[in-house]
């Protein structure tokens, strides 16, 4: 592991819990990291390509981690998504950084 991944938590769909390590200075968000290791099939996640326009990177944020504010967009998107909860976020909405060590996310079901 290099010093600049981080030790994220992603239960998956099925509720199978995965620890994996995302890397920081790649520029990816978590819906990139989900995508990157395969935890839910093709063309059921990042389907708008990141642009908090499909939701269907929303995913619930389990530990206490502290997130970079939620922007307009996401809000909007999340304001009409299903199964919104209230520590529901978007993936692509989200950049890996070196604070979200230990972050643990539960990838909402596919709608
Ligand atoms: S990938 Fe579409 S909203 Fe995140």
């Amino acid at each position: 592991m290099s010093k600049s991944d981080i030790n994220i938590k992603i239960k998956d769909r099925e509720g199978i819990v995965h620890n994996i390590e995302a890397p920081t200075d790649m520029a990816m968000n978590l819906m990139e990291v989900v995508r990157s290791y395969e935890l839910a099939p093709e063309g059921t996640i990042g389907v708008c390509g990141g642009m908090a326009m499909c939701a269907s990177c929303q995913c619930y944020v389990l530990s206490e981690t502290e997130l970079p504010e939620m922007q307009d967009d996401e809000e909007a998107m999340l304001s009409e998504a299903f199964y919104v909860k209230d520590n529901s976020r978007l993936g692509c909405q989200i950049q890996i950084t070196l604070e979200m060590e230990g972050l643990e996310v539960e990838l909402a079901p596919e709608s």
